[in-house]
Formats: structure tokens, C-alpha cells, sequence
């Protein structure tokens, strides 16, 4: 972590020059996440001549800041179920309710999307790319260049504002798109296996920097990850899905004490007790899927 002022951003914004404290307190202010539930959702697509089931009266109720992950078999309705949360697809049966009121064809534009893929523009620069969604809401140029060189602070990238994309590493990619996706100060934050494509040892550097910026941020999570381990690290609560068309089959709330250290899956005899009770859960499931073919 290279940040110049890693320590002081989240406790004294009062040493920092006005516009950087203004930027320090709006990424604050979005302490508040959104509740999301999802109330008996069944869905199906058409897949030529007939119709493919989906998900099969998932019900599922996050509370506001909850950090919550999902994992399941490749194709089991992840995706779906993500986009169902902003409104992004509508249910075709139940519906989802995001701080108790019911979506209802709105899209949420207090939801902000992070997804394997950097998707960085490749004309721009970095500080650029942090500042392209604020661009988009028509924050002012002066104030999304103060909030992005603030969130290029906290992910490490300070020196590199003005890099081009074709001159950052994969990891140095996907901190600028976590600054441009935490710039946006979302209220829920949809993330689509956002760490798959990182190498293994950039991959647990990435996910301890976001947990640092998220526990001082808390927003509420909806994570998508095939990584166990990965689930179990960062997150309130893992729900597996699985079966075909898909349900909820298993809930786990994931006692460990945050602010979680680094090395909480190896100092913490409740991870292994938790990795093992999911991987049988979802063992059968995989297995029941890769036999079937
Ligand atoms: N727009 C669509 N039209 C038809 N089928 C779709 C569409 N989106 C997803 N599907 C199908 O629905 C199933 C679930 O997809 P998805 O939610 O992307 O799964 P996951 O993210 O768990 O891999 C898959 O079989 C996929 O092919
Ligand atoms: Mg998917």
C-alpha cells in the first residue's frame, strides 16, 4: 500500500486540504447501504424452442451494510439474480424489494456494478477512468478530479493518476476500478466475481485492500465468487445456490470479528469449520451437475 495518507482518511479528514476533505467526507457519507430483498423470485428465459427455469422461488433478505456473498454452480442464475437487484431484469415471478419498497420496472441509481473484466477505457487515463461514472451523473470536472484523485489515494495509485491503461499491471487495473466504482458512493454495491481474472497473490492483496476501504465505507455488498475461501473472508453471510432450477441451499452467517486481519483464515478455527460445512454443501452440487453432462 503506497497511499500518502492511508491513516488519516478515515479518521481525520481535518489534516487534509479543503478539497481533498470534501472528497474524504462524501466518500464517508455513503455509510448508509440500501436493504435489498428478494421476495419468492422465479425466473425463466427462452433458450430456442423451450423455456429454461432458472431460479426457483429464491427468497433472500440483506440488510442495509450487509456484506453478502453468493457462490453456486457456473450458470445456476448468479448473474440473473444480480441484475435483478438494480432492476437491471425483472422478475418474471416475486419481486425485490430494496429499502422495503418494491423496484417495479425502476432501475436503482444508487447501485454501482464491478465485474471481472476492468472494462477501463483505454483512451483514457486513470484518474480519467476513476472520474467516468461521476462524469456520467454530471458532477462538476473540478469536484469528480478531487474525488478521484482522492479514491486514486486510497487504492494505492496516488503516483499513477496520470497512466495510461496499456501502462498499469491487471492488479493496478482492477484497484482503478474499484476507485471508479467506490467514487460513485454507491448505497449497494453489485460485484460479478470482480477479483476472478487477478493472478492468486495479486488477488489476496486486492481483496485485503477492499475489505480495509469497504469496512469504511459500508455500503451493502452482493458479491458473486466461485472462491470459497475468498466468500468466507469477506463477507457477513455466504449463501449457496444450487439444484436445478436453482434455490437457496444453504445460508451460513459468517461470525468473524471485523476489522478482519489478513490472515484471519488461518488464525480463526471457525474458517476451517465454515470452509468445510460449505464445499460438502456444494460439493454434491457440483458433482450432480458435472455427472450430468
Ligand atoms: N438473456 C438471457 N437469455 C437467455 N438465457 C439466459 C439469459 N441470461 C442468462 N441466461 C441463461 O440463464 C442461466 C443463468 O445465467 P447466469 O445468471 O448468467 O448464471 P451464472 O451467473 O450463475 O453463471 C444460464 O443457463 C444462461 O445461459
Ligand atoms: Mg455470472
Amino acid at each position: 500500500m503506497t497511499s500518502s495518507y492511508p491513516q488519516v482518511h478515515e479518521n481525520d479528514a481535518s489534516v487534509l486540504p479543503p478539497q481533498r476533505r470534501e472528497a474524504s467526507h462524501a466518500a464517508r457519507r455513503h455509510g448508509q447501504g440500501v436493504s435489498v430483498e428478494f421476495q419468492a423470485i422465479s425466473h425463466a428465459f427462452a433458450q430456442g424452442d423451450r423455456i429454461a427455469a432458472v431460479l426457483d422461488d429464491v427468497s433472500l433478505h440483506i440488510a442495509a451494510s450487509e456484506f453478502v456473498s453468493v457462490v453456486g454452480p457456473s450458470g445456476c442464475g448468479k448473474t440473473t439474480l444480480l441484475s435483478m437487484a438494480c432492476g437491471l431484469t425483472k422478475p418474471k415471478v416475486g419481486r425485490v424489494m430494496v429499502d422495503g419498497r418494491p423496484l417495479d420496472g425502476r432501475t436503482l441509481t444508487e447501485a454501482a456494478y464491478m465485474l471481472a473484466r476492468d472494462a477501463l477505457l483505454p483512451w483514457r487515463n486513470a484518474c480519467e477512468n476513476v472520474e467516468f461514472g461521476l462524469e456520467v451523473r454530471g458532477v462538476p470536472a473540478k469536484v469528480r478530479r478531487t474525488i478521484a484523485l482522492d479514491w486514486l489515494e486510497r487504492v494505492g495509485l496516488g503516483n499513477y493518476a496520470g497512466a495510461r491503461v496499456g501502462q498499469l499491471s491487471q492488479g493496478m487495473r482492477q484497484r482503478v476500478a474499484i476507485a471508479r466504482t467506490l467514487a460513485l458512493t454507491p448505497r449497494l454495491l453489485l460485484m460479478d466475481e470482480p477479483f476472478a481474472a487477478l493472478d492468486a497473490q495479486t488477488r489476496v492483496l486486492i481483496q485485503e485492500e477492499f475489505l480495509r476501504l469497504w469496512e469504511s465505507t459500508r455500503s451493502t455488498v452482493i458479491f458473486i465468487t466461485h472462491d470459497l475461501v475468498e466468500a468466507i473472508k469477506l463477507s457477513d453471510r455466504v449463501v449457496l445456490l444450487g439444484g436445478s432450477p436453482t434455490r437457496i441451499t444453504s445460508d451460513l452467517r459468517v461470525e468473524l470479528p471485523r476489522p478482519r486481519s489478513a490472515d484471519v483464515e488461518h488464525d480463526d478455527p471457525k474458517f476451517a469449520d465454515y470452509y468445510n460445512g460449505l464445499w460438502a454443501a456444494l460439493r454434491e452440487d457440483v458433482n450432480r451437475a458435472t455427472t450430468k453432462r
